[in-house]
């Protein structure tokens, strides 16, 4: 009899457009841990590329998905539902005086960030939007041409135009690219894709300071640093530097598919009734869990456990670092952690996976850690001891 996993690559190999090259199969999932078809166990620092942050199948999301599957699962945007306006009030009062508009992935609520911008610049004349370099936004055309690695357009032109990219963090860089024609400047507070890189507060401080001066809009991408991620609600409020507008999705639904697009209230009107539109999203069903999110990150302290933990696991790996010096440098915000490596970190992860733990890499040569924000010490000492056993073997391979 074939094992369940040679069934799976199988079918996988027949019917599913290559686009990936996963290797484990995985079939259960609890807090931070998942588990094989085997039965081995890992301990999940990936968290689903900062999707899972309560932890895997947590009680508040799985029952509130469960209660409402039974009650309304959708009803499209032409009528209302109680869970949407619901939601969109606990984002408000996590702290951004603004309205949101759902969608279903980061990709989607970027696209609404900029058509959201270009909507708004399209009465003064002006379309373009500055991005970062090493940036990432997305996989559709206009999330592309704003995502600064070059390498995910290849072969998807012609590129759709009215961006450009600057150096992430150089400010002087950003002051000469503004021309009468920029709407917004666009840029993730934490570099997420692009290796773990924080802005720095001045940096942030002095973008916002020039948006104002020009008459230009801010965008932040949060899909990836928000949501807790940073230890505060939204990622700006980790530097106290808000923008104009936002966008949210991954951990939002912690595995249910929803994006959310924010904006400040005084740019409420900008968007109106037809002009922009998504038949699922926002659905009773996703907005239910995405209320037990905001609900449970909010009341159960894991804004200050995410603030501890990272320190704790930055503390250890600034340890390592002493220990192998095949380490350059650790790089976190909150629990959103980067480990600069001399080389590509890439073949470090099958090692991982092999010791019953899983990471993912980022940029060039970064071991990226995303644990769930509930992770707790003892996993964190897990962790820590797991890399210490996988970067022996990975030195010495490497030598
Ligand atoms: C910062 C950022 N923006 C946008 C996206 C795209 O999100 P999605 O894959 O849900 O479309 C990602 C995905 O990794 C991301 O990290």
């Amino acid at each position: 009899m074939e094992s369940q996993k040679a069934q799976t690559v199988e079918k996988y190999q027949q019917y599913v457009m290559q686009t990936y090259a996963p290797k484990l199969l995985l079939v259960k999932g609890q807090g931070t841990w998942v588990w094989d078809e085997t039965g081995k166990k890992y301990l999940d620092f990936g968290a689903g590329i900062s999707v899972s942050n309560l932890g895997h199948c947590h009680p508040a999301v799985v029952d509130a998905i469960r209660r409402q599957a039974g009650i309304l699962i959708h009803t499209s945007n032409l009528f209302m539902n109680e869970n949407q306006p619901k939601l969109a009030e606990k984002l408000a009062k996590c702290g951004y005086d603004a309205v949101s508009f759902f969608a279903n992935s980061g990709a989607e609520a970027n696209e609404g960030l900029i058509k959201f911008a270009r909507k708004w610049g399209s009465e003064q004349g002006k379309s373009e939007i500055i991005a970062m370099e090493d940036s990432f936004h997305g996989r559709t055309l206009a999330t592309l041409a704003a995502t600064g690695r070059s390498k995910y357009r290849k072969g998807f032109g012609p590129d759709m135009q009215g961006f450009k990219h600057v150096k992430f963090g150089d400010f002087a860089a950003l002051e000469a690219a503004i021309t009468p024609q920029t709407a917004a400047v666009l840029l993730e507070p934490v570099q997420g894709e692009g290796g773990i890189i924080p802005a720095s507060k001045e940096y942030l401080e002095q973008v916002r300071a020039l948006c104002d001066e020009k008459g230009i809009l801010l965008l932040f991408d949060e899909v990836q640093c928000g949501t807790g991620r940073l230890g505060t609600f939204f990622a700006f409020q980790s530097y106290g530097v808000e923008p104009d507008a936002l966008s949210m999705a991954k951990a939002i639904g912690n595995g249910f598919p929803l994006g959310v697009l924010m904006v400040r209230r005084p740019y409420a009107q900008v968007l109106t009734v037809g002009t922009h539109a998504s038949t699922f999203g926002g659905t009773p069903l996703a907005c239910a869990a995405g209320c037990a999110v905001v609900d449970t990150i909010m009341n159960d302290g894991l804004l200050e456990n995410c603030r501890i933990q990272g320190e704790y696991l930055t503390a250890g790996l600034e340890a390592l670092a002493v220990e192998f010096p095949c380490i350059q440098k650790v790089r976190s915000k909150g629990l959103m952690i980067g480990v600069q490596m001399d080389r590509n970190a890439g073949s470090l992860l099958p090692i991982l996976n092999e010791l019953g733990m899983i990471a993912l890499t980022a940029g060039e040569n970064v071991l990226r850690l995303l644990p769930p924000l509930n992770v707790t010490r003892d996993e964190c000492d897990t962790a820590i001891s797991l890399i210490r056993k996988a970067l022996s073997k990975w030195q010495s391979d490497n030598l």
